[in-house]
């Protein structure tokens, strides 16, 4: 399809998913509300042909932050029953920082607000009045990376712990399996919605809810208190993927408060932060045997030797050296870059747990492949983002603007389907910003 048709498909796609209240669900029925870092890569889609949507996507969002600066996974603008677990089961209002006027999750997703502001300025023709919006916002993003050191970094290491699977965002990876095992959730009763939009076999299963469940249970125990969550949660993970975004994130507001002048102080917070997390994602979360960055679980004191998409991620904060980098592109290259499979699976194709249609354990994310695409081309690996980024538009444009995809091409081809929700939006919104020139 010609680029240009591909872009006004997916331009449909993004108003069609717009709100009157002015945020962006992720796709129908499926996700119904606003959630946090699809709202991020949302406002990237929007920024190339209505900036005004992408500020509204930006402010929507920080309008649910918390007193402390914690920033929820979902904010519940509005009602809608067909999705679980939503506002009542989440029960945000247990913490009195949490906003009075509106209902949010206790949980979070990767802070990808900094990187996304700074997009938003690149983009933008008016830079004028984009800072004006960014000189606006940039102090919610700021505080929000101040909740992450001062309440998730329990070590002083500069790496910051998640507490629930979906606080990672690949909510059902096969990292997390042995984490599983330390728990015995009873059997909850709840009615899920997700299996009765899409296939179950692309969803995880019951008992995998049960777990996801029980965190959540624990940490409403807690009123979301994050002192008592980190001495009790059975998860507690440093990810290499939440944290190479932080990282970006931090890269990218010290360069916009630059441009905005005066702010010495927040820069050198950011500063002195970010070089104690450089330097320990690269001591703590590499393994050069395995040319790759894993997870550590931080609740039962050991690095989990799986390999995954956010193996990959730290390329996109420029924390590898060159030769690691180098090792990464040949780890990326030789597991997950076989002629018959498109880049890049979410889990290690040569795994046992690899799956290849179920929802985190082995099919293709245009966002994950979006933050390798820009990873490659930070340490100038042009050949492999290219193809990266060639994987991902022909997915999109054989099969359309899917949740995620087969990465076998056969089986791909064969089905001529992708998988999750249909119209699903930062697949829309980073195609438009793959084709675009900015
Ligand atoms: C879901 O419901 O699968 C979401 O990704 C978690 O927020």
């Amino acid at each position: 399809m010609p680029e240009k048709s591909l872009i006004e498909k997916a331009k449909r796609v993004l108003i069609g998913n717009f709100q009157k209240k002015g945020f962006t669900i992720p796709s129908k029925n499926l996700y119904p509300f606003q959630w946090k870092w699809d709202s991020g890569f949302i406002a990237i889609g929007f920024a190339h042909f209505d900036i005004e949507k992408a500020k509204k996507e930006i402010y929507s969002l920080l309008d649910a932050q918390w007193e402390n600066g914690f920033i929820p996974h979902i904010v519940f603008h509005t009602k809608n029953d067909s999705y679980f677990p939503g506002a009542e089961f989440h029960k945000s209002s247990l913490n009195s920082k949490s906003p009075k006027h509106i209902d949010t999750s206790g949980i979070t997703q990767p802070p990808v607000l900094g990187f996304v502001l700074e997009k938003l300025y690149d983009i933008a023709d008016n830079k004028k009045e984009i800072l004006k919006f960014i000189k606006s916002q940039i102090n919610k993003v700021y505080k929000n990376h101040q909740y992450f050191y001062s309440k998730r970094d329990i070590n002083n290491e500069g790496l910051v712990y998640i507490y629930h699977n979906w606080e990672s965002g690949t909510d059902n990876s096969p990292v997390w399996d042995n984490i599983w095992k330390t728990m015995n959730p009873p059997r909850y009763k709840f009615e899920r919605k997700d299996t009765t939009h899409v296939d179950s076999s692309q969803r995880p299963t019951n008992r995998e809810y049960d777990h996801y469940i029980d965190i959540i249970e624990l940490a409403k125990k807690f009123n979301y208190d994050d002192n008592k969550i980190a001495k009790h949660s059975p998860f507690l993970v440093q990810d290499p993927l939440f944290n190479s975004i932080l990282i970006r994130s931090n890269e990218c507001l010290i360069r916009l408060y630059k441009i905005l002048g005066g702010n010495e102080e927040k820069i050198k917070y950011l500063k002195s932060k970010n070089e104690k997390s450089l330097i320990n994602i690269n001591k703590k979360l590499y393994n050069s045997s395995m040319g790759a960055y894993l997870h550590f679980d931080l609740r039962n004191g050991k690095k989990i030797p799986l390999i995954c998409s956010s193996s990959f991620s730290p390329l996109f904060c420029g924390a590898p050296d060159l030769e690691m980098a180098q090792k990464l592109k040949s780890t990326l290259m030789e597991k997950f870059g076989k002629h018959d499979y498109y880049l890049c699976s979410s889990f290690d194709p040569e795994g046992k747990q690899h799956d290849q249609k179920k929802y985190w354990r082995g099919p293709v994310w245009i966002n994950l492949n979006w933050i390798l695409y820009h990873g490659l081309r930070r340490y100038q690996f042009e050949e492999t983002a290219k193809r990266v980024k060639n994987d991902s538009l022909e997915l999109v444009d054989t099969l359309g603007f899917y949740e995620y995809f087969n990465p076998s091409k056969k089986t791909s081809k064969e089905s001529n389907k992708g998988y999750g929700g249909e119209n699903f939006s930062w697949t829309a919104a980073l195609t438009i910003d793959f084709l675009s020139r900015k």
